[in-house]
């Protein structure tokens, strides 16, 4: 999936498979992920490591065509499924922030998005597109879901499609250059306190 023009600019060179991993709206309608493929994604989620290993991760798998892709798609923001629809797959990723006997998992989201992270670097693998979406409405996506599972993001899943047709202002943004906080914005200092 690498693009040039999207490849992070990095102070030291990064594997291309993270360099290079972005997250388009141009997606191929035809494209359908195979099955191999969506057992790779989420054994690369299974694999994420978690909190005393709860993995609280969970994924609702829809493929498009099917009413299941549709009422994900038709809860998303307007903004969002205006490119979205065109997603070979559309995930629901939930966690279960508590236990069956109520007891809260403190790290649940947490986890849940190591887990995103290392599906996201197997669709690089896989020459897939990820595209994580909070726009959408969580009421109408969690009365989709099982009881004790909060949604937290949809991803649009497909082949980048470098010719499909977006709105003005988003075909803008695909051809933009990726951009991030300098490193040193990252690092904060730590107030140990001076011996007297
Ligand atoms: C939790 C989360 C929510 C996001 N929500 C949306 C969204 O609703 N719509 C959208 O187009 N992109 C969304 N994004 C994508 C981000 O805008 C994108 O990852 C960010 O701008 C960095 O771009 P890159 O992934 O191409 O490096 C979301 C990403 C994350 C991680």
């Amino acid at each position: 999936m690498s693009t040039p023009h999207k490849t992070a600019a990095t102070a030291v060179p990064l594997h291309p498979l993270l360099a290079g991993r972005w997250s388009p709206r141009g997606l191929d309608p035809r494209h359908e992920l195979t099955d191999e493929q969506v057992t790779a994604l989420l054994e690369a989620a299974r694999w994420a490591p978690s909190a005393s290993n709860t993995q609280p991760w969970r994924f609702a798998v829809t493929h498009r065509g099917t009413p299941e892709h549709a009422a994900v798609l038709d809860a998303l923001a307007g903004g969002n499924r205006i490119w979205a629809h065109a997603a070979s797959t559309l995930v629901v990723v939930a966690a279960e922030t508590h236990t069956s006997e109520g007891k809260e998992r403190p790290w649940a989201v947490y986890d849940t998005g190591q887990a995103v992270a290392h599906l996201s670097v197997q669709a690089e693998v896989e020459g897939l597109a990820v595209h994580q979406m909070g726009g959408f409405d969580s009421g109408r996506i969690a009365a989709l879901l099982p009881d004790g599972v909060i949604p937290l993001v949809v991803l649009a899943i497909g082949r980048r499609d470098e010719t499909a047709e977006l709105p003005e202002v988003l075909a803008g943004r695909e051809a933009a250059a990726r951009d991030r906080l300098p490193l040193e914005a990252l690092q904060v200092p730590l107030g140990v306190p001076t011996a007297v």
